[in-house]
């Protein structure tokens, strides 16, 4: 298998205009797969996705301080992304990472994830945690495959009203 490589780089705050752009459009399209993913999959409402996706949510997570964006890019074009979070000194949650459905399957996630991993090492961080729905299994298998280890299962409340059930991941970087 001859893997792609992509460009990787944590966002500025046009790279956020232009991801919250190329995200819009995606999950606009209720036939493709990050609409199925995204929205319909857990019954997500559809306005609860644009909002978390517009560009005033990603800019202000941004500003925040606590949320660092990375993306992946390929002949200057935004092809995948990933968010993390600090949760503690030590400790950060991979809140979301994305490949755009064409991009897939090409060691693209396994390559940014790896970048973003090593990133949060030098930023002190010892622990990184992951949910992904119980249900989710190429999330799940991704992330078993670059070595986290299952920790918790449960079942929430989620914000939208309905019941999600959830397993968590960690890693340890080296
Ligand atoms: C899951 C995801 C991030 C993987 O990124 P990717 O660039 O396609 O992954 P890679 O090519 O690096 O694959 C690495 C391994 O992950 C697993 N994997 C990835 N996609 C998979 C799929 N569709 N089905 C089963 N396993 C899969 C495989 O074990 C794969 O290794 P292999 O190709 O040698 O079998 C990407 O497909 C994606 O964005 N999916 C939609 C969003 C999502 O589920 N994100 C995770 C939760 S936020």
């Amino acid at each position: 298998m001859s893997d792609s490589m992509a460009i990787v780089r944590v966002a500025s705050e046009n790279d956020l205009k232009v991801l919250s752009r190329k995200l819009l459009e995606l999950i606009a399209d209720e036939d493709g797969q990050a609409y199925r993913e995204n929205v319909s999959k857990f019954g997500i409402p559809y306005e609860y996705v644009t909002r978390a996706f517009s560009e005033a949510t990603l800019v202000a997570a941004s500003k925040s301080g606590n949320s660092k964006f990375y993306l992946a890019f390929e002949n200057g074009t935004v092809i995948g992304f990933a968010q993390m979070i600090r949760q503690q000194e030590t400790v950060a949650e991979l809140d979301r990472l994305i490949i755009f459905p064409e991009h897939a399957r090409k060691g693209i996630g396994t390559q940014l994830l790896r970048e973003v991993v090593i990133d949060q090492r030098s930023e002190g961080i010892q622990t990184i945690v992951v949910s992904a729905g119980k249900q989710e299994e190429q999330a799940r298998r991704f992330y078993e495959k670059n070595g986290f280890r299952l920790t918790n299962e449960t079942t929430i409340d989620a914000p939208w009203g309905k019941k999600l059930t959830l397993v968590t991941y960690q890693l340890h970087p080296e």
